[in-house]
């Protein structure tokens, strides 16, 4: 799969998720079998840019390319100079996020909103196509709600003004994360454009991926949720697809060592304190439904120190090493769907609230 001039490795991305696919868990997910990542949204604000957040998801020092960044804003010319501003920090693709519903991102009329004003999206893709020479792709969802899909419409817009690559998460903005997601949609839209595009939304095993494959005729694959405490899902896709029979689960001793990795590359990132605080959700991903995972959680919670929470997750994984080499599969182990849970900013605080209009 290209985007652009790039060649990707694979045609499996993680999906951008703000506040998970920070630049170390990318790092993690492209080491495990992704072929492509999406950052963290980047406003277009420049007000925002000076903040630490801000520098964090800017900063791709070392990263794995293409760099992509995801710029979220509905301004044609703010958008287009946040697009100029993250090339000139080293992104190599533009991604513009026509897909988010949350609240936050939506009541600036940015994200999914953006999907019921369509003259205003020609704009910002034409904006931003023509600042910058990188490839400029989008991120989007089915429509701005049940009675109203457009998906097939922008995306043909956006590949006529020169776009390069579509992911299409499949779901209206009004259903948020909820109900099933529509791959005769993704499949409309496929038909629609001669441009590479993900099919995203609830692929969570090797089969899902295989029959999203198959529904869609999708170029790719992207994944979010389940990509949560369990960064090597894309090798274990690839390799069923590659072989059409299951991977092995992955063996203790390995999650242990690549969790290790993660946390100091986390720590490193984004200094002790804050890392520590940060990590607790991927740990907490990590050992969803795992045996005495309640324990460590409490101690991992309290920890202050990296050392206190590195201490613990490597007892933790001893422990469990005693009962078996292979870290139990996620259907043997109950809960451990993590990624079936969404983030907090996603569930009702995302969905527009009883009579809140629809295309607001
Ligand atoms: C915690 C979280 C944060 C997200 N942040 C973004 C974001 O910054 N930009 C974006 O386009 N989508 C964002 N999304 C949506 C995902 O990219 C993806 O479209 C969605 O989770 C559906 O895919 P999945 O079922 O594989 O998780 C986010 C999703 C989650 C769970």
């Amino acid at each position: 799969m290209r985007i652009g001039p790039h060649v990707l490795p694979n045609f499996l991305a993680v999906a951008p998720m703000a506040g998970v696919t920070d630049r170390p868990f990318r790092q993690l997910c492209k080491r495990l079998g992704a072929g492509y990542a999406v950052s963290e949204m980047v406003a277009a604000n420049p007000r925002l840019w000076a903040t630490d957040k801000t520098r964090r998801r800017t900063d791709h020092a070392g990263e794995v390319q293409p760099v992509a960044v995801q710029i979220a804003g509905s301004d044609p010319l703010l958008v287009a100079d946040a697009a100029r501003y993250n090339v000139d920090r080293g992104a190599q693709v533009i991604d513009i996020n026509l897909g988010c519903p949350a609240k936050k991102v939506c009541n600036a009329l940015a994200g999914s909103a953006l999907l019921s004003d369509e003259p205003l999206v020609a704009r910002l893709v034409q904006a931003v196509v023509r600042a910058v020479a990188v490839p400029v792709t989008l991120k989007l969802r089915t429509g701005p709600h049940p009675g109203w899909r457009n998906a097939v419409r922008i995306a043909q817009m956006a590949e006529a003004e020169g776009v390069a690559a579509l992911a299409l998460h499949g779901r209206t903005r009004a259903d948020a994360f909820v109900g099933a997601v529509e791959y005769d949609t993704i499949a409309a839209v496929k038909q629609a454009v001669g441009i590479p595009l993900f099919a995203n939304g609830d692929i969570a095993s090797p089969a899902q991926a295989r029959e999203v494959l198959a529904r869609t005729g999708a170029d790719g694959l992207m994944i979010g949720r389940a990509a949560q405490g369990r960064p090597w899902i894309f090798r274990e896709i690839a390799h069923f697809l590659a072989t059409g029979t299951l991977a092995l689960p992955p063996t203790v001793a390995e999650v242990r060592a690549l969790i290790a990795e993660h946390l100091h590359d986390h720590y490193a990132f984004y200094g002790e304190e804050l890392g520590v605080r940060i990590a607790r959700k991927h740990l907490g991903w990590y050992t969803a439904g795992l045996p005495g995972n309640e324990g460590l959680r409490a101690i991992v919670n309290e920890a202050v120190t990296p050392r206190v929470q590195l201490e613990a997750v490597d007892a933790f994984f001893a422990a469990l090493e005693r009962h078996g080499a292979r870290l139990p599969s996620a259907v043997q182990v109950e809960g451990k769907a993590a990624h079936a849970r969404p983030a907090r900013h996603e569930t009702a605080a995302a969905r527009p609230r009883a009579g809140e209009a629809l295309a607001a």
